[in-house]
């Protein structure tokens, strides 16, 4: 009789540490359930995620919400100034405390009026005074980590996580080096962002595959390699991120939007941060866009945007800037990623090859190493 014994893993090939000789991940890790667990407790849940801008909680009481797959999180400001983080979940049965935005003066839970203070000690509650051994400091909020970097606001589950600083070393630096005027970019609330928000059909390291190379860029971007010189595209690694740069190719009348030879931001740059986020900039006004995939199950992504601008920058580049990222880049990268998740369900694929030459070819528009180094990580830590 026929046997299905095999582990899978027993018939695949190895990842290698050496991007020149590695295959990609095999097709399972962008369907299987089980792959996404393991991803949700190795990774999500002790990664340091992005979840909001200082600027959005100016005041006691102003908070944000969030969500690291099925958990979900707030970010406060107490009277003492301090963002604290906690999980969105109330102490007594369970039901959640805060949605979306805005500010209170006490977090009062909408099932029994459980309140709790700013730093998430237990205020009151109706009814417990004669209960017996019911101490309210056992039913404070439960603490997540908070941490910031130039303003913004990043989460981790793991209470033991190194700080954000040692998780990424030298990113702060590269940011505020490269960005430029990174202190004076402001929210923007009312326009769209660079990047398609919403859900793509694929599981969500296709997407963070997609962003991590440029390899595609000549085949399926045409309007980008009219404004960017792709062949020029090179990327560094690091423990926690990589920094990519690309320079504009000079035509100021090209087919994604018009720019200027006076324009503040000249390169591209593109920073992501392991495991879900990238910190983008790319040529025109001073900008910078955030771009964060998440898992929403195994085959379905979220995607979520923020943009950044001066305040007083309400030029045509701008508009003509995010509409080509969102509506033209956006899209031909949404058809792309929807494919390769058809293609991860084909009997015909198994396990395909990463590209990179080791001299970081030009002609491949610097490869795939980026995509390599987010595979190996998964595969390491799953
Ligand atoms: S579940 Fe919150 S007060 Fe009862
Ligand atoms: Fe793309």
């Amino acid at each position: 009789m026929a046997t299905t014994s095999t582990k899978p893993r027993e018939q695949e090939h190895a990842i290698s540490d050496d991007p020149t000789r590695s295959r990609t991940l095999p097709r399972r890790y962008y369907n299987d359930p089980e792959i996404l667990e393991a991803e949700l407790e190795n990774i999500f849940y002790k990664s340091w995620l992005y979840i909001g801008h200082e600027s959005q909680l100016t005041e006691a009481g102003s908070y944000i919400t969030g969500q690291i797959y099925d958990q979900n999180v707030f970010l406060i400001r107490g009277r003492d100034e301090v963002i604290r983080g906690f999980y969105n979940v109330c102490k007594h049965r369970g039901h959640k405390l805060l949605e979306g935005t805005g500010k209170k003066p006490v977090i009062t839970c909408p099932y029994h009026a459980w309140a709790y203070r700013l730093d998430g000690s237990l205020k009151s509650a109706y009814g417990t005074d004669t209960l017996p051994d019911f101490d309210p400091t056992d039913y404070g909020l439960t603490p997540i980590r908070v941490d910031s970097m130039l303003g913004f606001l990043f989460v981790n589950l793991d209470m033991d996580a190194p700080t954000f600083c040692e998780y990424a070393p030298g990113l702060e630096e590269e940011i505020r080096a490269d960005v430029v005027q990174i202190e004076d970019l402001v929210l923007v609330e009312d326009s769209e962002g660079l990047a398609l928000p919403g859900k793509v059909a694929c599981n969500w390291k296709v997407l963070v595959e997609n962003f991590q190379e440029c390899y595609h860029c000549k085949p399926a971007h045409k309007d980008l390699c009219t404004l960017f010189d792709v062949a020029n595209y090179g990327t560094t690694c690091y423990v926690n991120f990589t920094s990519a740069t690309v320079p504009h190719t000079g035509k100021w009348d090209n087919d994604a939007y018009p720019i200027t030879p006076d324009m503040a931001q000249q390169n591209g740059r593109f920073w992501f941060i392991w495991p879900n986020l990238s910190f983008t900039t790319i040529p025109g006004t001073p900008n910078i866009s955030i771009y964060r995939v998440d898992p929403a199950g195994p085959e379905v992504t979220e995607n979520w945007t923020q943009t950044f601008r001066l305040a007083d920058d309400h030029s045509d580049m701008n508009e003509q800037r995010n509409h080509w990222g969102a509506h033209v880049a956006g899209v031909e990268d949404k058809e792309l990623c929807e494919s390769v998740q058809e293609g991860m369900r084909q009997r015909g694929f198994s396990q395909g090859r990463v590209v990179h030459s080791p001299d970081n070819d030009p002609v491949q528009a610097g490869g795939e190493i980026g995509v390599h180094w987010h595979n190996w990580k998964i595969y390491d830590a799953v």
